[in-house]
């Protein structure tokens, strides 16, 4: 298998490395691209040091599945005629909701592999990965009726630039310098935005309606669903407040013990001081969390809960090789 990443250098591309390299996936060639600002560099991988070639000249041809880590924009220009040659898993949001491309958790949704028309299956928005993996559970046995989330997301969430202006601004903060915000809206050092990605007329961002979108394409369309999406000063991970109505009758113990069999998923509750898991506990972790389960006394069938993971992780890298290893399985029969 020949395998290409377009993006390598960044936080996913790297992190896709990472993964691969854990997994143990058999490589035959490995081809990292990224912009031409990065030509002359080298990435190890397996113990080998592999050039990184420039998007503008890269043939697609070369490898049978190719990441693409490298933002929107670059999978609307390259990806549809790249997967005439080559299988696409992207990670951008821009074919994520196309009816053509399947976008896939797989722990959730792996049968929606065979629904492949483009040649390109979309990896969901980080925090709604980490979600669709907790509900899917909860949902088979309780049939889940609305969810309220309001998330906690770290600045990794937008790539290298804005984890080296956290660094920036909180050193000028803490120096007294002034503080200009380049990949921010406001100071992120020492604050937290209520604010991810474009605003919509009603109000919502876009980060918001991506995570309604991608579940109910992911998980179940009648599932009614309403986000507040954070940024706060943490690198990486992911954190979600999460609040879920159910239609049938539930028990905690039930909950506690579907979410500790479900794969992919840890609970970790311990009703005491750090009984609970944070982002930095997480990082690094394939698990996603889950901590602080209990009851919404003003609501019936209702239940709170805490959810941190990964966003490199289970909201892109992992989720993105793990979408390659059930193509690999599917195209070995
Ligand atoms: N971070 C997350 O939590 C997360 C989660 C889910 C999905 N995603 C998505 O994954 C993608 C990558 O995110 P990231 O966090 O890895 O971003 P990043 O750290 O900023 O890395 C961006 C990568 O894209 C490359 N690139 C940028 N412009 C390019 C161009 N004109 N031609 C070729 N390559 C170019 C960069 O190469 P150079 O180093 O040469 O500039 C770098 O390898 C985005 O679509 C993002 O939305 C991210």
């Amino acid at each position: 298998m020949n395998i290409a990443i377009i993006g390598a250098t960044g936080n996913v591309g790297r992190k896709i490395l990472q993964i691969l390299e854990q997994k143990k996936i058999l490589v035959d060639q490995l081809f990292l691209v990224a912009s031409s600002r990065s030509v002359g560099q080298k990435i190890d991988f397996n113990g080998s040091k592999y050039e990184i070639y420039s998007l503008e000249t890269y043939d697609f041809s070369k490898a049978e599945i190719t990441f693409f880590a490298a933002g929107g924009k670059i999978s609307e220009k390259y990806a549809e005629k790249a997967a005439k040659h080559t299988t696409i898993i992207d990670n951008s949001s821009f074919f994520r909701m196309d009816d053509d491309v399947p976008l896939i958790v797989p722990q959730v949704n792996p049968e929606a592999i065979n629904t492949l028309k483009k040649n390109i299956i979309a990896n969901p928005n980080c925090s709604t990965a980490q979600l669709v993996i907790v509900l899917k559970p909860l949902h088979d046995e309780f049939n889940i009726k609305r969810v309220v989330i309001s998330t906690y997301q770290s600045v990794s969430g937008g790539g290298k630039a804005p984890m080296d202006e956290l660094i920036e601004q909180t050193k000028s903060s803490l120096d007294k310098r002034k503080i200009s915000s380049k990949n921010f809206t406001k100071q992120i050092a020492f604050n937290v935005i209520p604010h991810i990605d474009v605003f919509s007329d009603d109000g919502y961002t876009k980060e918001e309606l991506k995570m309604v979108n991608e579940t109910k394409k992911i998980l179940d369309g009648r599932i009614k669903l309403t986000a507040t999406c954070v940024r706060i000063p943490v690198f990486v991970s992911h954190a979600e407040s999460v609040n879920i109505e159910f239609e049938k009758s539930i028990s905690l113990e039930k909950i506690n013990l579907l979410l500790n069999n479900a794969e992919g998923c840890e609970v970790f509750d311990k009703r005491e001081d750090g009984g609970y898991i944070t982002p930095i506990e997480a990082e690094g972790k394939n698990e996603t969390y889950i901590s602080r389960i209990r009851e919404d006394k003003t609501k019936e069938n209702t239940i709170n809960m805490w959810i941190v993971s990964d966003n490199l992780l289970r909201g892109a890298a992992l989720n993105a090789v793990e979408i390659a290893e059930l193509l690999i399985k599917k195209n070995n029969g």
